[in-house]
């Protein structure tokens, strides 16, 4: 669908604001990222599961069947858009003390990445979804990560230089296997957006993966504190899945919206359950620490313990809000403290 008119004018106008929030936390893109709209053109044509399944993807918004499927569709972009912009705010708050300008540079790089994600989130607000993209578009420039006010809890948190690129090695893989899932959501121009945000998503997995190589070659943070950190990062990751059984979880399936983590049985009461596992599969596998096989990405370095070595802390959700992820789908019920498989169970051990 191309953009009417007023659209376009709408758009220019979140942009112009988009400029002055980037003035107000002082980043200066990199300029080497292009900040512009990307869709692939490799996204099929039909919705894939669902009760929508077979029936052509949605164009526009006036073709989605039932108003809560839009009223879903707008709260899902929004979480997504916001977590882009909140984890600009949050690595902008260690862009002045970095140890190096090769990690000052990707940094700026990853915020640029950040950014054009939001970008393409607020440009769907804004474009399809009438005053209230627009307001929600608006929106998700006037809250502030720095002031504890992302949607998604993870963006809330304050990093230093030691555990940024657990964040990014976790943080950010909880995002690709989110995207991931988005990628068959029956809105055509959501599931179009996915495939250049997960392209750059690669970038910042390997920030995080590099960064935390580089840490353990240089001897200088104690392994157990290391590894303090990657468990606490990785608690936060399990809990951004969102609950084991989700009423959410079933209707963001059955509406078409989010697609069942790749392989295996469909269950979609237990997709977050399904794809923390995946996520926990995946974490083992890059750290050569499968119960199931090796990975040939096995190479983590041996100063690092094993990521199993410790069970990961147990959090408590926060109270006053029913945090659950721009991109997960969380249950009704507020249990959250069991996905990871229980207190002394090996995050790495064979998932459920
Ligand atoms: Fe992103
Ligand atoms: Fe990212």
């Amino acid at each position: 669908m191309l953009a009417t008119g007023a659209q376009r004018i709408a758009f220019d106008d979140w942009v112009d604001a988009m400029r002055e929030w980037h003035r107000e936390i002082d980043v200066a893109p990199d300029p080497e990222v292009v900040l512009s709209t990307k869709f692939s053109d490799t996204a099929g044509t039909e919705i894939g599961f669902g009760r929508y399944a077979g029936e052509r993807r949605w164009e526009s918004v006036a073709e989605i069947p039932q108003p809560e499927i839009k009223d879903e569709l707008l709260r899902l972009i929004v979480w997504q858009g916001d977590s882009e912009v909140r984890a600009v705010e949050q690595a902008r708050q260690l862009l002045d003390s970095a140890p190096s300008e090769h990690d000052r540079r990707r940094l700026v790089r990853h915020m640029s990445e950040e950014t054009r994600h939001g970008w393409q989130m607020a440009y769907l607000l804004v474009t399809h979804f009438g005053d209230e993209g627009r307001r929600a578009a608006r929106e998700l420039l006037e809250r502030r990560a720095t002031r504890g006010e992302a949607l998604l809890e993870m963006f809330n948190v304050t990093l230093n230089w030691v555990d940024v690129f657990s964040w990014h090695n976790w943080g950010d893989r909880v995002g690709k296997y989110q995207l991931t899932m988005f990628a068959g959501c029956g809105f055509a121009p959501f599931a179009r957006s996915i495939a250049p945000m997960l392209q750059e998503e690669g970038f910042h997995l390997v920030i995080g993966y590099q960064g935390m190589q580089r840490i353990a070659a240089a001897g200088r943070v104690p392994v157990e504190i290391h590894q303090r950190y990657i468990n606490r990062m990785l608690a936060i990751c399990y809990d951004a899945f969102g609950s084991e059984v989700s009423s959410r979880a079933q209707k963001v399936y059955d509406w078409g919206l989010k697609a069942p983590w790749s392989g295996g049985k469909v269950d979609p009461p237990r997709a977050n359950e399904r794809a923390r596992a995946a996520f926990i599969e995946g974490g083992c596998l890059i750290s050569g620490n499968s119960t199931r096989r090796r990975s040939s990405l096995a190479s983590w370095p041996s100063s690092i313990a094993p990521i199993s070595a410790r069970p990961p802390p147990r959090r408590r959700p926060r109270p006053t809000r029913a945090r659950s992820g721009a991109t997960s789908t969380p249950a009704t019920s507020s249990r959250t403290s069991t996905r990871a498989g229980g207190r002394n169970r090996s995050p790495c051990a064979t998932p459920r």
